[in-house]
């Protein structure tokens, strides 16, 4: 015989487990309308450009590519996310195609081509494009420069340490 504590206990249980899965339910609502801010993006695009570095130096160049398509995918975010961006007049979505395309399309010739001279020089561009762009956001004091140490313990860059 089942004592009336024993159903008290049961309806209790499952009315904390529904109030539990509502939560994440609506918790996972949140997510789907969570759109990164672009200084996000770009904190993000930080780590894929320093990553690249180290790819391309180690002439990994499958990873240097993946990275590279990582880089292609944050500006795709930054464009359609953040068409305007504070007080900066000019739409975010033009000063990306004017600072990116050329060198980001001069380091996949590159990668493709597995050379390291190449690379190097077309990776400098970049980083000239990214800070031409924060020159044009009054951005400028933010620097991006090619790493000079490496920061990533956790993983090997080369192809085959
Ligand atoms: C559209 C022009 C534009 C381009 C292209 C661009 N940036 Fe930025 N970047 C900005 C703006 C604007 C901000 C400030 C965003 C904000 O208000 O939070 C920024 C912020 C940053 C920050 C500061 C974020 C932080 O948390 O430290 C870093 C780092 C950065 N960019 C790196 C890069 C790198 C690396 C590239 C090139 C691979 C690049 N950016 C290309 C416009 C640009």
């Amino acid at each position: 015989m089942k004592s009336p504590f024993f159903r008290f206990g049961l309806a209790f249980g499952a009315a904390t487990l529904l109030t539990a899965c509502a939560g994440h339910y609506q918790h996972e609502q949140e997510h789907v309308h969570y759109t990164p801010g672009l200084g996000e993006i770009m904190a993000q695009s930080a780590v894929r450009h320093a990553k690249l570095w180290f790819a391309g130096q180690a002439q990994n160049w499958e990873l240097a590519a993946y990275e590279m398509d990582e880089l292609h995918e944050g500006f795709e975010d930054a464009a359609k996310y953040h068409r305007t961006h504070k007080q900066i007049k000019q739409p975010i979505p033009e000063l990306i195609a004017q600072n990116m395309d050329l060198p980001l399309a001069g380091l996949e010739q590159a990668i493709k081509d597995k050379n390291l001279q190449a690379f190097t020089r077309n990776y400098d561009n970049l980083t000239a494009g990214c800070n031409a762009c924060h020159q044009a956001t009054e951005f400028g004091f933010n620097r991006v420069t090619h790493p000079n140490f490496n920061p990533f313990a956790n993983q090997a860059f080369g192809t085959s340490n």
